[in-house]
């Protein structure tokens, strides 16, 4: 016979949001483990460019957009800034047996691949005990701006936005919905659902709409456009930080209540896209309907997430439908977990990342 206690609200909130920070805080990386990867970096791009004398190698996603967390994996871009260039298939190829010679690096090349990448990873050793994981792509700008908007959103409210995400990144790593193999969403996507959330859903909004805000110059197309893609944001963030602040007050745990509970409930999955661009669209409107679709379309839109530049690209495209059923089960779960608002708010974080 167990009896469970419930407590104030109030005092839960204050207590879980500082539980949140806790949590967070010893799952960020260590130094050491930074300055481990910037040097799997240096040495690699010394590499590279022994094929490539006018190669960089760039970091995105979460090592370069601050939301990463202990041992993630590094994402790596390879620009070439000359005009004469191998392409990407041969420039994978001749990596690829170049590392294998030259590092330790255990060695996949996939230049065959939609986006021809080269993987690596490391064993793990005294120094490093989780070893490494690496992907190299090749000519992925837009994902170095994608990474370059994520952490400004970062950046303006680093207290809220950063705690929230990494929460949930572990939380959707724990409950094993994180893997777009398997039929479920990205973290890149969990990202958007947050941004969007704080931006869109939130009244006051937590976030402005960094791409819809007025330029303080006029932007000429050639500034702006990627590959026919609008890649404009407002990107002077201490100068944001200066003019823009926050009405909304609530706190990091607040917030992630009102997170389970909008989209295990309120956001509509059979006719919404969300759109950090441009806020809450229709799928009818941007011919995602998945009603209309029939086969494979039908299961790439069960779950739709624009993406903030490639706005004809689905971000959770690889959502199935069990996949969906088992991300809104966990949504629910998370949902109902802080309602219930166990004694101790440390218990609710357990069982939410059980
Ligand atoms: P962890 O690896 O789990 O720490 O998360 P992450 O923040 O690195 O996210 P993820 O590995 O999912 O994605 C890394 C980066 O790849 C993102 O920041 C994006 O720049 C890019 N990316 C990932 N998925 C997509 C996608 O579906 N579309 C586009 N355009 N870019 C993507
Ligand atoms: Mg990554």
């Amino acid at each position: 016979h167990t009896q469970r206690r419930t407590i104030s609200k109030q005092r839960f909130l204050t207590e879980f949001s500082q539980c949140l920070v806790d949590f967070v805080i010893q799952l960020l990386p260590t130094p050491e483990e930074l300055a481990v990867k910037e040097n799997v970096r240096g040495l690699l791009e010394r590499l590279i460019r022994t094929i490539e004398p006018d190669s960089r190698l760039l970091s995105f996603g979460s090592t370069a957009n601050g939301f990463s967390l202990r041992n993630s994996d590094m994402d790596l871009c390879c620009l070439i800034d000359s005009e004469e260039r191998l392409n990407a298939c041969d420039l994978v190829t001749m990596l690829g047996d170049l590392l294998e010679r030259e590092t330790k690096f255990h060695v996949k090349s996939l230049p065959h691949a939609r986006i021809p990448i080269v993987k690596l990873s490391l064993d793990a050793s005294p120094g490093l005990p989780f070893g490494i994981a690496c992907d190299i792509g090749f000519e992925n700008r837009l994902a170095l701006e994608n990474t370059r908007l994520l952490m400004c959103y970062a950046m303006i409210d680093p207290a809220r936005v950063r705690t929230m995400v990494l929460f949930l990144k572990v939380w959707c790593k724990r409950r094993k919905i994180n893997s777009p193999y398997k039929g479920t969403l990205s973290s890149y996507g969990y990202v958007l659902l947050v941004i969007f959330f704080l931006v869109h859903v939130k009244n006051p909004p937590v976030l402005p709409n960094l791409q819809q805000m007025p330029p303080l110059r006029p932007i000429s197309p050639e500034e702006s456009t990627l590959n026919g893609h609008n890649i404009w944001f407002f990107d002077d963030i201490s100068l944001l930080r200066q003019r823009w602040q926050s009405s909304n007050t609530e706190s990091v745990a607040e917030l992630l209540v009102d997170f389970f509970r909008y989209y295990s409930r309120e956001f509509s999955y059979n006719t919404g896209v969300v759109s950090i661009r441009a806020g809450l669209l229709r799928k009818d409107g941007k011919g995602w309907s998945s009603e209309a679709d029939r086969g494979t379309a039908r299961e790439r839109n069960r779950l739709c997430i624009e993406d903030p530049f490639e706005t004809d690209f689905n971000v959770a495209r690889c959502v199935t439908r069990d996949g969906l059923y088992t991300i809104r089960g966990e949504l629910m779960r998370a949902s109902r977990i802080l309602l219930s608002r166990p004694d101790r708010a440390i218990l609710a974080l357990s069982q939410l990342c059980e």
